[in-house]
């Protein structure tokens, strides 16, 4: 037990945008150490088919079991929305947490008239799961979803703000807000909150704009409780694969961090 306690806890994403929950679990769990990787080869994963993304998340998944990890966290909603269940069943032992259904419950304390919008990549929209969840906890809500695959590429290239991302964000999410009359957006997407900025000035001050990754950081941290699999150990790490890329990786992933990230401390594997 002792051993498994102070193994890290793996999370992965099709690229970078996983570090926004990263930096959310780091941050709620000082004592724990990561295993972070970013299949930076083949994203974007939102615009695949969902037979693709599964594959992809359990080839990703099996090199971090390899590695040794005590959790699973899916830092990626499109994995989450395609390949949850079938990463759980692969892995009956290990828990696997997924960011949708964080970012519903999120999404349905933050609203009061239940007008709740969600962007995200287009498998995720199309799979529906936010819908479910939300409709879960919430019956009543009335869930309206808008992809928004290039504001994927805008976090990728390191484009958090400026007249592009402001003209894209418009494009997507003008007629959306107002046709819609939502109080709530979901940044369904990790990729989504380097943007909060832009999209906050495009969609305005009333609406609430909620992600997933502070809701799963608790939750991983109320697991680690419940199972008894918190780590002693007084000294953690931070370790980073990637698929490809090390220098981009380190580049923007600062950014998404809020700290350096320097190419060497990238390890490029093959899966
Ligand atoms: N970060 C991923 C997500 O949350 C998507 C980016 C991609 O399309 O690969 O859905």
């Amino acid at each position: 037990m002792e051993s498994t306690r102070s193994l890290p806890i793996g999370v992965f994403d099709s690229g970078i945008g996983g570090l926004t929950v990263l930096k959310a679990l780091a941050e709620v769990l000082p004592q724990e150490s990561f295993l972070y990787l970013g299949d930076t080869a083949r994203l974007p994963y939102g615009t695949k088919s969902p037979k693709s993304v599964t594959r992809y998340a359990l080839q990703t998944t099996r090199l971090l079991v390899e590695r040794g990890v005590k959790v699973l966290v899916i830092a990626c909603n499109t994995a989450t929305a395609v390949s949850l269940q079938a990463l759980q069943e692969a892995y009956p032992q290990m828990p696997v947490i997924g960011v949708i259904r964080p970012g519903a419950q999120a999404a349905c304390r933050a609203s009061t008239t239940g007008r709740i919008g969600v962007i995200a990549t287009e498998s995720t929209v199309n799979g529906g799961s936010y819908n479910e969840e939300i409709l879960r906890i919430h019956p009543t809500a009335q869930v309206f979803s808008r992809p928004c695959p290039l504001f994927v590429s805008l976090a990728e290239e390191g484009w958090c703000e400026g007249e592009v991302v402001e003209l894209v964000a418009k494009q997507y999410l003008h007629s959306f807000v107002q046709d819609t009359g939502i109080d709530t957006l979901v940044l369904g997407c990790t990729h989504f909150p380097v943007l909060a900025r832009a999209i906050g000035q495009v969609v305005g001050p009333r609406i609430a704009l909620v992600d997933s990754a502070h809701t799963t950081a608790q939750f991983v941290y109320e697991l680690l409780r419940k199972d008894d699999l918190g780590s002693r150990d007084q000294r953690r790490t931070l370790s980073f694969l990637a698929t490809d890329g090390a220098e981009r990786f380190a580049r923007v992933g600062g950014v998404f961090m809020n700290s350096c990230l320097e190419s060497k401390d990238i390890e490029i594997v093959d899966l």
